[in-house]
């Protein structure tokens, strides 16, 4: 009896030592659960569902504030959202949640300091014309393996020998200007020499035998690039879908016949050298296609754009033209004192008046007015949520136009670049990751082109109106029509 009491006391105890081991058991993995989600928060930035998202209207369900967007200059929505709400905000366009920035800091945090928490973002048509493979749409180590292979073709040590290349192209566009009797649309005729452009750094000395069929495949692909993507026969998009197809198939020919002359143990300096000279990154013909589509597309319309807006500003500001004259004049002396034949990279490192005027262009202009990105978690920003799925636009123009970091905004004024401008302020080819690896290549041919059209010729512009027109960047009204004429007395004294 006396065994059996004892021995059920030892069950009682037995089971009221699970039951207790089991409650601790219980306490120990609640515990970890609010430790790994505190841990999570932690690392999603995200501090609690009680954040409030940042000051701003939403508009209509689903059009949500489009229309306020795009029935007048898209700046203006932004600029009058800023002054109403701060630094950040929240409002909903082109059928999408959207929290803007304005402010450096901010800017910085999505595009450097947290970039990793915020996925660049483009309309899924945009990237089946420009192609899925394009380094724009992507992040993380396949990204980081094309940046490096761009970014190799770009740098100055290459750059240093394209610049006769260059210059060739400059005189041959501003030769072919005069002979129709001067009467061109800067924009049109400075497409076509960035595109020039563009194709000797990705072709090399290729350029020449593939630019035309290149160029007429490129100019369908463009057309469809803002359209409906509807992809059916007739449609604009279904042409640019067609002529993407074509120019794989040109690019793929190209890189045929490189790989067959490689066995010839050619070098290429070039982009597509770049791309197909590395051995561990070995990109396929698709990819290659992709980004030489892509870079194409980036270099283009963005610095035709900046040259016609620096026409623009030169023409009306005429203390600032003659100073970029004279120090043009100077650069073309040396040279010719030299014996040399023209510019090479060292002179276009004495520039400092040009470079100015290029900067300050790229601040008014602002041709990028933003950027997006999308949060791929919950992000806290400065006491505000920024929801997964959210798009986030860092909006460049409005930091290059806020009076409390260039004083009067507006004006354009070179001379505020004597002085540099403060970290962050100033972001016309963007920040971290993405910034743009065509910058230096940017600068190069806006300089040449500069220093043959000052020191040889003068413009004037042919329309009377002062407007400015979104083609999708920002741009003097019409593409700015200009009449161009040697000047009398110093024709072709460079030369
Ligand atoms: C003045 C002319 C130009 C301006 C203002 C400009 C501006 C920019 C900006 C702001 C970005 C970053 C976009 C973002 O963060 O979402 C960018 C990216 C890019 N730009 Fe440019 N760009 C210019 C010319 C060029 C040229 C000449 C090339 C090539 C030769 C080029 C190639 C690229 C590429 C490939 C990217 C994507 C980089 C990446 O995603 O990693 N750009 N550009």
């Amino acid at each position: 009896m006396a065994s059996a009491s004892s021995s059920s006391l030892l069950y009682f105890l037995a089971f009221l030592l699970i039951i207790i081991v089991f409650h601790l058991l219980l306490k120990l993995v609640r515990l970890s659960t609010h430790v790994i989600k505190k841990e999570k928060k932690k690392k999603s930035s995200y501090a609690g569902d009680e954040l409030p998202l940042p000051p701003g209207t939403m508009g209509w369900p689903y059009i949500g504030e489009t229309f306020q967007l795009y029935s007048q200059n898209p700046n203006v929505f932004f600029a009058s959202k800023q002054r109403k709400y701060g630094p950040i905000f929240k409002t909903h366009v082109l059928g999408c949640p959207c929290i803007m920035i304005s402010s450096p800091e901010a800017a910085k945090f999505v595009l450097v300091n947290r970039a990793h928490l915020f996925k660049p973002t483009f309309p899924a048509s945009k990237e089946r014309i420009l192609g899925p493979q394009a380094l724009f749409f992507h992040q993380g180590e396949y990204h980081a393996k094309l940046r490096k292979l761009v970014s190799r073709a770009f740098m100055p040590d290459s750059l240093k020998h394209m610049v006769s290349s260059v210059e060739a192209i400059a005189l041959d566009s501003l030769g072919s200007w005069e002979a129709r009797s001067g009467l061109i649309n800067t924009f049109q005729e400075m497409k076509t020499y960035a595109f020039n452009v563009a194709l000797l750094s990705i072709f090399g000395k290729d350029e020449t035998k593939y630019g035309e069929e290149l160029k007429s495949c490129y100019y369908i692909l463009e057309k469809g690039y803002n359209s409906m993507p509807i992809n059916l026969p007739g449609t604009l998009f279904h042409n640019s879908m067609k002529a993407r197809k074509e120019l794989a198939r040109i690019l793929s020919k190209i890189i045929l016949s490189r790989r067959q002359r490689k066995l010839e143990d050619e070098d290429y300096n070039d982009l597509l050298g770049s791309f197909m000279g590395d051995k561990t990154s070995s990109l396929t013909d698709e990819q290659i296609a992709d980004n030489i589509i892509g870079v194409i597309f980036a270099a283009r319309d963005t610095t035709a754009s900046v040259l016609t807006w620096i026409l623009k500003f030169l023409g009306e500001n005429p203390s600032v033209l003659k100073a970029v004259t004279e120090e043009q004049e100077y650069v073309a002396r040396n040279y010719k004192e030299r014996c040399d034949e023209g510019l090479c990279w060292a002179d276009t490192k004495k520039m400092p008046v040009t470079s100015r005027v290029i900067q300050e262009t790229l601040r008014v202009a602002s041709i990028l007015s933003f950027t997006f990105r999308e949060a791929v978690e919950d992000v806290e920003y400065q006491g505000y949520l920024i929801p997964k799925g959210w798009k986030v636009l860092p909006l460049f123009r409005n930091i290059h136009h806020s009076p409390e970091i260039f004083t009067d905004p507006d004006k354009f004024d070179p001379s505020r670049f004597e002085v540099a401008p403060k970290p962050n302020t100033f972001m016309p080819f963007g920040n971290g990751s993405h910034s743009c690896p065509g910058n230096e290549l940017a600068k190069l041919e806006i300089l040449v082109l500069i220093h043959h059209l000052t020191t040889k010729y003068r413009w004037s512009s042919m329309g009377q109106q002062n407007g400015i027109q979104y083609a999708p960047f920002p741009l003097p009204i019409n593409g700015l029509p200009i009449r161009l004429s040697l000047k009398p007395t110093s024709p072709h004294q460079f030369l």
